[in-house]
């Protein structure tokens, strides 16, 4: 039996597959997101099931114009205009309050939708030729490391997707920076792609949610949650299946030594910008030797995905200093780390 040939770059394929319901997996600049026609309830519900993602979980919507959002939300604040217009297409999501077109099942019933216009070339040509918007969570298995190249899509996905559209390796490598309104206050609610002091730059000091303190993989928690709530808020995201310790690497390294609980080579490094000499260096990873956050993020799910799948016990792996991306990039390792 041949395998049906799902990746490829051609914008029309990946046109008629969404206009049947399929669901398509799309590049973007920050990570690859699984598609569905966000105004069909059934296509929408293929990604919930694709993924294994509770279905309290709602979806960003992707389209190619503020004009298009603004025609599915009633409302378009000052705020979002002067965001909006500076930061699209970019790693910048709005919560913007929705019209019903909009389906539940997107929103998880909240009355918020979560708009966003990603920066990608073949991607916003594919969302022009659409007469819908599409509805794109990450394109991994809940719960686990998101996908950064096409061939990370294909491992995991590969047999529920009807294609992949290959946009080649993402620019920026962590999702979108997560911005809603609450109280007349904006809120941070994902550190992500875009620098928390660049959106400041332009609307003003932000409030940023740490995490969220009721859990959303309980459904009853979550109907307690009455506005906004993120997976990307969950404390345990974005997660190796290895054990991962978010720490000094020096001292746990030392830690392991004495008591020989483990060998060195069962040892793996997700490092910023060092090598450890202990360590066997096929089990390191490096995300920017010469201590760049755009290289780091660009590098750091596709590193974590590695090291996975190495023979190993146990990642070791270090914070960022705590600014610009850093502060993004440490979001996630604590996340994978917990
Ligand atoms: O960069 C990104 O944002 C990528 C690409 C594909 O666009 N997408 C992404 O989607 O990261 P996902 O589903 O993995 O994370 C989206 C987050 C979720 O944590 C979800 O809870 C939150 O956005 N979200 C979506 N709709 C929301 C809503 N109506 N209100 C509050 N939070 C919402
Ligand atoms: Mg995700």
């Amino acid at each position: 039996m041949t395998k049906k040939i799902i990746i490829g770059s051609d914008i029309k394929t990946a046109q008629q597959n969404l206009e049947k319901g399929n669901l398509v997996a799309i590049p973007t600049e920050t990570v690859y997101g699984l598609a569905a026609n966000a105004f069909d309830i059934k296509a929408v519900a293929k990604i919930f099931e694709a993924k294994n993602r509770p279905t309290f979980d709602p979806l960003i919507v992707h389209t190619d114009s503020i004009d298009k959002i603004k025609s599915w939300t009633t409302d378009f604040p000052s705020w979002a205009e002067e965001l909006g217009n500076y930061f699209w297409a970019g790693a910048l999501t709005l919560l913007l309050p929705r019209k019903a077109i909009i389906p539940d099942l997107v929103t998880s019933g909240l009355p918020h939708v979560a708009v966003r216009i990603p920066n990608h070339e073949l991607t916003l040509e594919l969302l022009k030729s659409l007469d819908f918007p599409l509805a794109a969570p990450s394109a991994n298995p809940f719960g686990y490391i998101s996908p950064t190249t096409a061939n990370h899509v294909f491992e995991q996905l590969g047999e529920k997707v009807s294609y992949i559209l290959d946009g080649g390796k993402c620019k920026i490598g962590v999702e979108s920076t997560i911005i809603g309104e609450e109280n007349g206050k904006l809120i941070v609610f994902r550190k992500g792609g875009i620098a928390i002091e660049e959106l400041e730059k332009v609307v003003g000091k932000l409030i940023v949610k740490e995490h969220s303190n009721s859990n959303p993989h309980s459904a009853n928690k979550q109907k307690e949650l009455t506005k906004v709530a993120s997976s990307g808020m969950l404390l345990s995201h974005y997660a190796p299946k290895i054990k991962m310790r978010l720490g000094n690497i020096e001292e746990m390294i030392k830690e392991y030594l004495p008591n020989n609980e483990l060998q060195l080579n069962e040892i793996g490094i997700l490092s910023f910008t060092k090598k450890y000499n202990q360590i066997p260096l096929k089990n390191q990873f490096i995300l920017s030797e010469k201590g760049d956050f755009s290289e780091a993020a660009q590098n750091l799910f596709a590193y974590m995905r590695e090291l996975d799948k190495l023979n190993i016990k146990i990642i070791l792996a270090e914070r960022l200093p705590e600014k610009e991306l850093g502060r993004a990039i440490n979001d996630r390792l604590r996340r994978a780390a917990y």
